[in-house]
C-alpha cells in the first residue's frame, strides 16, 4: 500500500470517532510529520457551536502538543454519516492554522480512499498570511 493510500485509510478510520450531533458531517484527518509519525484527528462539535473543532486542527494540535512542527502532508476524508463525500475542502480556519506550520509544498490529499487528488498548500491557500509577515 502506498503512503498516500495509508493516510487516506487512517483518515477514514479517524472519521469513526467524529463527535457530530449537530451537523452529522463526519470528518477524519491523518497528518504525516517529517519524522514519519502520523497523527489522526476528527471533528468534535459542541452544544455552544463555536467551540467545535475540525478534524484537521485536531490532528495539527495533537501533533504540535507532542513537539512536532515539521509536516509533510495531510489526508482529509469527510461526509454525512453513512456516506463519504467525493471531496471535503478544508475550512478557512484550518487553512490558516496549517499556514502557521506548513510551507507552500505541504500536500493535501482530498477525496476518499481509492479516489483522491493531491493539492499543494500554495493552491489551497494562496497569498497566505504567515509568521514571515510578522518577521518570524
Ligand atoms: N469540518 C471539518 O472537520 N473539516 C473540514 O475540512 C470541513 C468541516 C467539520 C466542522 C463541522 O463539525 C462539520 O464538519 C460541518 O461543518
Amino acid at each position: 500500500m502506498t503512503e498516500n493510500d495509508r493516510l487516506m485509510e487512517l483518515a477514514e478510520e479517524a472519521r469513526k470517532n467524529a463527535y457530530v450531533p449537530y451537523s452529522d458531517f463526519r470528518v477524519g484527518a491523518a497528518l504525516l510529520a517529517a519524522d514519519g509519525t502520523i497523527y489522526t484527528g476528527c471533528n468534535i462539535e459542541n452544544a455552544a457551536y463555536s467551540p467545535g473543532n475540525c478534524a484537521e486542527r485536531t490532528a495539527i494540535f495533537k501533533a504540535v502538543s507532542e513537539g512536532q512542527r515539521d509536516f509533510v502532508k495531510i489526508a482529509v476524508v469527510g461526509g454525512k454519516s453513512g456516506e463519504t463525500a467525493d471531496f471535503t475542502a478544508p475550512c478557512g480556519m484550518c487553512r490558516q492554522v496549517i499556514a502557521e506550520f506548513c510551507g507552500p509544498d505541504f500536500i493535501f490529499l482530498l477525496g476518499k480512499p481509492g479516489e483522491y487528488r493531491e493539492y499543494r498548500f500554495s493552491e489551497i491557500l494562496p497569498y497566505a498570511f504567515t509568521p514571515k509577515n510578522l518577521g518570524k
